[in-house]
């Protein structure tokens, strides 16, 4: 790693790294990139998402972050077809919808209709025989149902997709830690790392997290903290419900394929705090249940937690930076990183390579990064 100039080092490991090396690969393969990155920060990162594609479900204001999500959602489909081709991995995604039972949107149901309407977002408000219908394994409790657009796909399977396509690309994966930077007259010229200094001309933090206690070597103040998710996956047959659900702080995610159901999540601000409470879990499961009886009764597979990156204003932090001149974030993908993996990786690459402009929104420069 020591002699070679990367035209690009990406530090961060997971789906957000691994897409813009694929996308910049693909777009110029001549170009030698890296990513850099410890493969545990994935396991509480891209691999714990639950894989819901959901602009819809999980925002409410039609802001320039609801359409970048919503055009993130309909590059999937062409997004994940590219990823199969290239890689030769199967990856799960429905395209199938989620349901929004109104039980859990008592005081915001008739506003979430009016949003929907209002966006053109693709929906159908179920009474409860068209759900007995559609979705014959919910409780009754969950009286009307709205059906909404949106998609689902198996993250761990796409993580994998991706590490193998930009491998097959060329893309060099160093799996270490990066603890330093040599810099040069304002721009950096390696990352240090535990196995040797990796050498570019251009460089992309895209590390989550994990990502603040990179910028406080750099010497910026990145508002970045992790938001701790726990949540499990249960054995379920594929048949007892083909749609994700959505209830604010409870969801339940077909994985589908023998995989069983994702069941998430709490909220908390803890730090990197990795533990997994069983009391935590049980809740969970039991509100889950109330949706979909029959998982009160299902093995539990696994439980982990995740760290959600957030920003200070929970938008991305996508662009280049103002202290460094080939220094570009991707990072602060917060809810969603999953979600915008396919518009964030366009993005990016366009940026990198000169073919796109920032989004002010996101810039890196709002704090002055
Ligand atoms: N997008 C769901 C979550 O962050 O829990």
């Amino acid at each position: 790693m020591n002699k070679n100039i990367h035209d690009l080092v990406i530090i961060g490991a997971g789906v957000i790294g691994h897409s813009i090396a694929f996308r910049v690969k693909r777009m110029r393969p001549e170009l030698q990139v890296a990513v850099v990155g410890d493969p545990m920060n994935s396991l509480m990162a891209s691999r714990a998402a639950a894989g819901m594609l959901a602009p819809f479900g999980e925002c409410d204001r039609a802001d320039g972050f609801f359409r970048f999500c919503r055009e993130s959602l309909d590059k999937y489909p062409a997004f994940i077809d590219e990823l199969v081709q290239v890689s030769g991995v199967p990856v799960f995604l429905s395209m199938a919808g989620s349901l929004m039972p109104s039980l859990f949107y008592k005081d915001s149901w008739e506003e979430r209709k009016r949003f929907f309407r209002d966006q053109g977002v693709p929906h159908e408000i179920w009474p409860p025989a068209r759900v007995r219908e559609r979705a014959p394994h919910l409780s009754e409790k969950c009286g009307e149902v709205m059906w909404v657009g949106e998609g689902q796909v198996n993250n761990r399977q796409m993580h994998d997709a991706l590490a193998i396509a930009s491998a097959r690309l060329g893309v060099t994966r160093l799996e270490a830690n990066v603890s330093g930077f040599i810099k040069d007259a304002g721009a950096l010229a390696a990352a240090v790392t535990d196995r040797g200094d990796v050498r570019g001309r251009r460089f992309v933090l895209a590390s989550g997290s994990w990502a603040a206690a990179l910028g406080e070597i750099l010497g910026v103040s990145l508002p970045m903290k992790p938001i701790k998710g726990q949540m499990c996956r249960v054995q379920v047959e594929d048949d007892r419900l083909e749609y994700t659900v959505h209830g604010k702080l409870t969801y339940i995610a077909p994985w589908r394929g023998g995989h069983g159901f994702v069941i998430g999540s709490t909220m908390e601000d803890r730090g990197f705090d990795p533990g997994v409470e069983s009391d935590v879990i049980d809740r969970l499961v039991e509100k889950a249940a109330e949706v979909l009886p029959c998982l009160a009764a299902a093995p539990l597979i696994e439980a982990w937690t995740g760290l959600r990156p957030a920003a200070r204003d929970l938008r991305p932090v996508m662009g280049k930076s103002e202290r460094y001149g080939n220094l570009y974030y991707s990072t602060g993908h917060y809810r969603n990183g999953i979600l915008q993996t396919p518009n964030q990786a366009d993005y990016m690459a366009g940026l990198l390579l000169g073919e796109r402009n920032e989004i002010a929104e996101f810039s890196p420069s709002r704090y002055h990064l």
